[in-house]
């Protein structure tokens, strides 16, 4: 049998829209991130558990789970008879990563289990694949830090579709899901079609200023350009009351408030445990919407993918 676990990732990274994406994993050991387990058995069977699994499709074929399973099936032309067992961890809709990480935990397991031996490039590039057909258009910036780990760039280069970049250590991730979903789809959707000169340059200054600043170890540069002027405008109608948030975190101490992904999840970067514990608090009190929701101090997950012992 193999099982792998694929970590939940924030998308975007408040400057890099499409282009940025970073693992993480809470502080207190919490697994946040699905697991796929594959055995041999005599018919096809995709099992579900987890706290999210009543989330995922009704049918199956809907399932990226499934789709990844026809894929490869039809790339080896056998049709294996297995039984896949999905392990929902993460809330759907929710701007973490949720179907990067059911996408790269199957395709690696199926992965080894049929032997491929695809290349990290075949890989990607089916995972982006996959992500493109749940939401509406090819995105790398989940499944590729979920897959590989750390803060990952999207290059889209002929040879290396992503590279990993330099990091804070210090930086504590405070993400915090509301209990209500959002469909990456209608938040990509709502995004204009073509940018006025004037922003693509306020963009692209941002994010050249953002890496240089990973790269000379310039946090409070880095923290000051960590500005989205692509996505974060069009979709604060779909945050409820995310200026008051954004401020009154900022109050508290923390760094920054961006949209994870494509929301709802709020993720904020907090210098100290002090300071994370009082912006989790806040978040837990007033962003939090039901039993469901939660919020988490995470760290970067810089493994990314991995096998799990059984
Ligand atoms: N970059 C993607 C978006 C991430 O913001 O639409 C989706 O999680």
């Amino acid at each position: 049998m193999i099982k792998i676990y694929a970590p939940a990732s924030i998308g975007n990274v408040g400057v890099g829209f499409d282009i940025l994406g970073v693992a993480i994993k809470p502080i207190d050991g919490t697994l946040l991130g699905d697991c796929i387990s594959i055995q041999s058995s005599n018919s096809f069977q995709l099992n579900y558990h987890g706290d999210f699994s009543k989330q995922l499709p009704k049918d199956i074929k809907k399932n990226v789970t499934w789709q990844a399973w026809n894929w490869f099936n039809e790339k080896t032309k056998k049709k294996k008879q297995i039984s896949i067992t999905l392990e929902k961890n993460m809330p759907i809709g929710s701007g973490l990563g949720s179907s990067a990480s059911s996408i790269v935990a199957s395709v690696l397991a199926l992965n080894k289990f049929y032997k491929t031996k695809l290349t990290k490039k075949e890989l990607i590039h089916i995972m982006g694949i996959l992500e493109g057909n749940i939401s509406g258009s090819i995105h790398y910036d989940n499944v590729a830090p979920c897959y590989l780990g750390g803060l990952q760039i999207i290059t889209d280069d002929i040879h290396h579709i992503t590279q990993k970049l330099p990091i804070f250590d210090n930086w504590l991730w405070v993400i915090a899901w509301p209990g209500i979903n959002l469909s990456t789809s209608i938040a990509r959707n709502i995004l204009p079609s073509k940018y006025d000169k004037e922003i693509c340059i306020k963009n692209n200054r941002n994010l050249s200023t953002f890496i240089h600043a990973l790269y000379t170890q310039q946090q409070e540069l880095a923290i000051r350009v960590m500005i989205d002027s692509i996505a974060e405008p069009y979709r604060i109608p779909l945050i409820p009351n995310f200026l008051k948030i954004k401020n009154e975190i900022t109050k508290l101490g923390a760094s920054t408030c961006n949209i994870s992904g494509s929301g709802p999840t709020l993720f904020s970067i907090c210098l100290n445990v002090s300071i994370a514990n009082k912006v989790k608090k806040w978040l837990e009190t007033n962003y939090i919407k039901n039993k469901t929701g939660f919020v988490h101090i995470c760290t970067v997950d810089k493994l990314g993918a991995r096998k799990l012992r059984i």
